[in-house]
């Protein structure tokens, strides 16, 4: 699909939008963006920020297929591919997709990046509510190549079908969920660790930056190489993850018991009094953090491990 012209319009263009926006032009030579973003400073906006997403490419030839639109209707008037990344809010998203499905051609497709509003919720109001399915990035997309693809009941598998061939052929990591659930599922796994470090922290068991750096030095790597379930394979010897689980069940029991008691007994619900201090903690440790070096060091890992 990417070797064919591909129109693609942006609706929203913060964080992720335009992070997306360097991801097609760099990854898809075939095609042209369109942004639709109601920010009265976006050509200034783009102007300043996009270059900085382009690493590694010919910025003047990228943003050379970059264009900005001045209603809704005009930028998706003949897109193949419509994402919305707007407001996180339900109302706003219901009625984009209703003024979308109104201007766009007939077989473009819908895609919205919505970080916990499944399809069914923002499709309730649309005409042909099988056009529209979630595409999760996890942040930043240009970077990071996880597309987590959540159809609701009433997505056309033709729509998924197209939908994990585009994201496959600009080659990033589609992955297709079954069912909707809260928060899909990087977000679940990676909120149930980030529960446990705010329990671990905020117990007075381990500090911020040391939590980091077990993270850093352990499983952090280790998954960028074998998600948990091949890491627990390999680590119960031949018996793989039966025996993993014969020989040290029990610790992960105790732990999983510890954890629910700790979350419990520290009162850890998001806004309780132990968030202050943790993101005190945090703010001593980091202050403002480099993104751009942050992404420059994922990308040369991403890099180092599919060799
Ligand atoms: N930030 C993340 O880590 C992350 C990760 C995955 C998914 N998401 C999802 O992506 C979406 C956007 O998040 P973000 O962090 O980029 O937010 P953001 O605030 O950075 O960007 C939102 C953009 O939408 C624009 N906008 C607001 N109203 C609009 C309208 N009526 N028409 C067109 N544009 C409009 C804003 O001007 C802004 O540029 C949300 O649905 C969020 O859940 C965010």
């Amino acid at each position: 699909m990417a070797t064919q012209p591909t129109k693609v319009a942006i609706i929203g263009a913060g964080t992720i939008g335009l992070s997306f926006v360097a991801l097609h032009l760099m990854k898809n030579p075939n095609c042209t963006v369109t942004i639709y973003d109601i920010r009265p400073d976006l050509k200034e906006y783009m102007e300043s920020k996009l270059p900085e997403l382009l690493v590694d490419a010919d910025v003047k030839e990228c943003i050379s297929r970059v264009s900005v639109a001045d209603s809704l209707a005009k930028a998706v008037g003949e897109a193949n591919i419509v994402q919305e990344q707007g407001r996180e809010f339900a109302r706003f998203k219901q009625s984009a997709w209703t003024q979308i499905e109104q201007h766009a051609p007939e077989d473009a497709l819908f895609w919205s990046s919505t970080s916990g509003i499944p399809a069914s919720e923002q499709s309730k109001y649309m005409k042909d509510q099988t056009r529209l399915v979630v595409v999760h990035p996890y942040n930043p997309p240009h970077i990071m190549p996880l597309l987590e693809v959540v159809p609701s009941p009433s997505t056309s598998q033709e729509v998924i079908d197209r939908t994990l061939e585009y994201w496959r052929s600009l080659g990033r990591v589609p992955v297709l969920i079954r069912k909707e659930c809260t928060g899909f599922v990087a977000n679940r796994l990676a909120f149930a660790l980030f529960r446990e470090a705010c329990s671990l922290v905020a117990q007075g068991v381990v500090g911020v930056e040391d939590l980091d750096s077990v993270v850093q030095a352990s499983m952090g790597p280790r998954w960028t190489v074998a998600g948990p379930f091949k890491s627990y394979h390999a680590g119960g010897g031949e018996g793989g993850l039966e025996s993993f689980m014969d020989k040290i069940g029990g610790t992960v029991q105790a732990c999983w018991n510890a954890s629910d008691e700790d979350v419990k007994a520290a009162g850890l619900v998001v806004g309780g009094k132990w968030e202050k201090d943790v993101c005190r903690q945090t703010d001593e440790a980091y202050g403002v953090v480099d993104t751009a070096e942050r992404d420059l060091k994922t990308k040369a890992v991403l890099e180092a491990v599919s060799r």
